[in-house]
């Protein structure tokens, strides 16, 4: 019954015939998804609670966060050293796993702009504009119930008029190649003894036929190259964060969001952000102000549930070398969006045919 009514929400999904990336297969993602949620071993991050409160890691967690916030607010002059509003570590373990925006479990696609050879780096603004988010995202082994240590959390988003770089493709931006040469927005980084990685990058903008998302692959037993870059290991997560509609409104009232021509399509219509929420999974983030508005900066927070020896097989469709964004030769995204492997988007099905293909 469960299952049915997981493929039943899907078939709702694109009965309302959103087009989730232009051109992209929304088939296969609605597929992928589905066994991703039928999995026998799947568990999120809320069957861990007991076991991750009991460790004293959701308190550290909880208190290392609040201090972050802190020290951003006093850097920019919000607040002063000792004015630290602290609240109850117990109430944080209660809510842990249940309050919004704090488990991510969706298995997603990489979609078609994913760059492979990304730098090891923290802050990935390089240059460009918008609201600056500094971003916490915990990873946690749902199979063992505790902070994954080792892994490499790969993280990247459009800009803030949702063109994203090192790839040309019809569709994003002008579809010319003035993006492929920069690695803006893209950045890798390691996770440490808590399980944590750290970015500071801006909230992305919106482009035609998604909401705004960023992307995310989680690496394990990856090789540190000397060019501060990884390469093989596996990878058991590709997933997207998503921004809370209400306050997504706000920040797209901003300059330079507020720039940006391409149609809208909120959260409640995007057919991948949907998906990433059956299942009792949450991927919202949960973004505070660093001041009084938005143009302050914001701190953005969020949990992910991982099974490291789950092995997800997302297609890059760019390398990125130092002469910028370089195809991978037999990219199932090459050509995106007319002419690739993974394009042909067929029309939203009858529910009758997504039942069948069970
Ligand atoms: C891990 O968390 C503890 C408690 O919040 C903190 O003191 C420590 O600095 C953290 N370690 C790393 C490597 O982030
Ligand atoms: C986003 O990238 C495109 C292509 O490089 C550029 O034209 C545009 O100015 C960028 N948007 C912002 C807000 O910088
Ligand atoms: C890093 O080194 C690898 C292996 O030599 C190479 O393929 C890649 O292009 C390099 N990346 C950058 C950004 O220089």
């Amino acid at each position: 019954m469960v299952l049915f009514s997981q493929a039943f929400a899907a078939a709702v999904l694109l009965a309302a015939g959103v087009v989730a990336h232009p051109g992209g297969n929304t088939n296969r993602e609605i597929l992928r998804r589905q066994a991703h949620l039928d999995h026998p071993e799947r568990r999120n991050v809320a069957s861990c609670k007991r076991d991750l409160v009991e460790s004293g890691w959701v308190r550290e967690q909880h208190i290392r966060r609040e201090a972050r916030l802190h020290e951003l607010r006093v850097a920019a002059g919000f607040a002063k050293e000792h004015e630290i509003v602290r609240r109850d570590p117990a109430e944080a373990e209660e809510e842990y796993g249940a309050s919004a925006a704090c488990t991510l479990d969706p298995e997603s696609t990489e979609g078609p702009y994913w760059v492979m050879g990304e730098l090891i780096r923290s802050d990935v603004l390089t240059g460009e504009k918008g609201a600056i988010t500094h971003l916490d995202i915990n990873i946690i082994d749902t199979s063992g119930c505790k902070p994954v240590t080792d892994a490499y959390v790969e993280l990247w988003g459009s800009n803030a008029t949702g063109v994203y770089t090192g790839v040309v493709a019809k569709g994003n931006g002008d579809g010319s190649n003035t993006a492929v040469a920069t690695n803006a927005l893209r950045g890798v980084q390691p996770t440490g003894k808590n399980g944590t990685a750290t970015f500071t990058t801006v909230i992305p903008g919106h482009y035609v036929g998604r909401t705004n998302h960023l992307h995310t692959i989680i690496h394990h037993g990856a090789q540190l190259l000397a060019n501060n870059t990884i390469r093989g290991g596996t990878i058991s997560h590709v997933g997207q964060f998503y921004i809370e509609q209400n306050f997504l409104a706000q920040v797209e009232a901003t300059a330079p969001y507020n720039t940006n021509k391409q149609a809208i399509t909120k959260n409640a219509v995007d057919p991948l952000f949907n998906m990433g929420k059956q299942g009792g999974d949450d991927p919202v983030m949960k973004i505070s102000l660093i001041g009084s508005k938005i143009e302050d900066g914001l701190y953005a927070t969020i949990d992910i549930g991982v099974n490291p020896k789950a092995k997800q097989n997302p297609q890059a469709v760019n390398l990125w070398t130092a002469k910028g964004g370089q195809p991978i030769p037999n990219s199932p995204w090459t050509g995106y969006p007319d002419t690739c492997k993974y394009c042909g988007f067929r029309p939203p099905m009858e529910k009758k045919d997504v039942l069948e293909e069970q």
